[in-house]
């Protein structure tokens, strides 16, 4: 059964807290946040089923929220989410062969998984560091300056960390 645990409820009831009645809907972004975190790095039809009735709004208002947002994941994603920025500056300075020499090593598509389960691969729009391109986003992090000899010593860590 899909259910926040007691503690990350306290905190969803304080996000909603901050706002006037009525506007609980103005939680909706940091409490997907939460659910994508708690529920497998992605939002499923149940759990933003959940979090409409959590916010006491209709499950439609958030599908268009997780739909429109890319920060949110409305498919299955491999354990590390690599999101390679491609607009314009990360294109100028070489985002494509960034994106093409990861589908090739990796032997998957946009938007793919690797069958061990370990990476997806997620081209994004401007993520707002463009001085350091090209980049991506690596959960809470990111990777600058991005080579293909970067990739493969992130892939090799990675996949180093996930057999321990
Ligand atoms: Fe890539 Fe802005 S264009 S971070």
């Amino acid at each position: 059964m899909i259910k926040f645990s007691e503690s990350r409820l306290a905190k969803v009831k304080e996000i909603i807290a901050r706002y006037p009645d009525g506007k609980q809907k103005s939680a909706l972004i940091p409490v997907l946040h939460m659910a994508q975190d708690d529920f497998g790095g992605w939002l499923d039809a149940p759990v933003m089923d959940y979090i409409a009735e959590l916010l006491q709004i209709k499950p439609i208002e958030v599908y268009e929220v997780a739909t429109f947002y890319s920060m949110f994941n409305t498919k299955p994603v491999g354990k590390h989410l690599l999101e390679v920025c491609r607009t314009g500056p990360c294109m100028l300075n070489g985002s494509d062969d960034i994106i093409d020499y990861i589908k090739e090593k990796l032997g998957i598509r946009e938007g793919e998984t690797t069958a061990d389960g370990l990476f997806t691969l997620k081209p994004a729009e401007c993520l707002g560091a463009c001085g350091y391109a090209p980049m991506m986003q690596l959960g809470e992090h990111y990777r600058e300056h991005l080579t293909k000899e970067k990739i493969d010593k992130l892939i090799d860590e990675l996949r180093a960390q996930a057999k321990n």
